[in-house]
């Protein structure tokens, strides 16, 4: 049994226990409506409400269960789900906004052109791809390298969450307009707002341009590094280039 299912049988074996008390005129305890609700419903586990509702160990059996993900359009076109890579305890997560082509056909985040200019972003900084955690908003690639809509970062966000609170990073980097307005709120703007440390679940998230606006206004990578600086310095990371204090 995994721990889902575990619970699973926890629930029913308490409601079996709280219905006899109740059956032998035992007074029922306080509980919340909802809660009350699944009492009455009988001994049957409502299987679509729980669908919504989903528990994963580890990366892995996360992986696997959103392999068959049908939740939204992007699921009708894409080559292959990018779940994203990285160690499982990552101190630093690169949040994107969805795979391209590139990354499609691969089935890993930031392969393409971007991904190259964002790999060499972390090793300035003095680390490896190895070592830090990179993913995507939404899982999927949107056709024709469109933004994703509304409905479909709704859909995957949940997982990005799974994502986040199994790897407990101690930084988020948030690539780009579409993943900061995710993760933060949706009015914010990428070129007044990048560079403040705002917070994800109480995980301290730094804002910054995304790499394919540095291929077209290179002029911005000042400000990426800065933004990288301000993370490096959180994180206790010399800067191996020797440029700052
Ligand atoms: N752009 C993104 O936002 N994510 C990728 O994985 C690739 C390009």
């Amino acid at each position: 049994m995994n721990t889902r299912e575990e619970l699973m049988d926890l629930l029913d074996q308490v409601k079996r226990q709280l219905i006899n008390n109740q059956e032998i005129g035992l007074d029922a305890p306080i509980l919340s409506a909802n809660s009350l609700n699944y009492l009455r419903k009988g001994l049957q586990l409502d299987k679509e409400a729980l669908k919504e509702n989903f528990y994963c160990n580890n990366l892995e059996e996360l992986e696997n269960f959103i392999s068959t993900c049908d939740q939204c359009k992007l699921s009708k076109e894409r080559k292959n789900i990018v779940f994203g890579e990285g160690p499982p305890d990552a101190r630093l997560v690169f949040v994107g906004e969805a795979p391209g082509v590139d990354e499609d056909l691969a089935g890993k985040p930031f392969v393409g052109q971007a991904g190259k200019l964002l790999t060499d972003i972390i090793k300035a900084m003095g680390l490896t791809r190895d070592e830090v955690y990179i993913c995507n908003i939404v899982k999927c690639h949107p056709p024709h390298n469109r933004d994703p809509e509304q409905d479909e970062i709704k859909m995957c966000l949940p997982f990005l969450e799974a994502q986040i609170s199994l790897i407990k990073p101690e930084i988020i980097c948030a690539i780009g307009r579409i993943s900061a307005q995710s993760l933060v709120h949706k009015d914010f703007k990428i070129t007044r707002d990048r560079g403040q440390w705002q917070s994800f679940k109480g995980i301290p998230l730094m804002p910054t341009y995304h790499p394919a606006y540095l291929l077209r206004y290179p002029q911005a990578k000042r400000s990426v590094w800065e933004d990288m600086q301000e993370i490096m310095k959180k994180l206790g990371l010399k800067d191996p280039r020797g440029l700052s204090d």
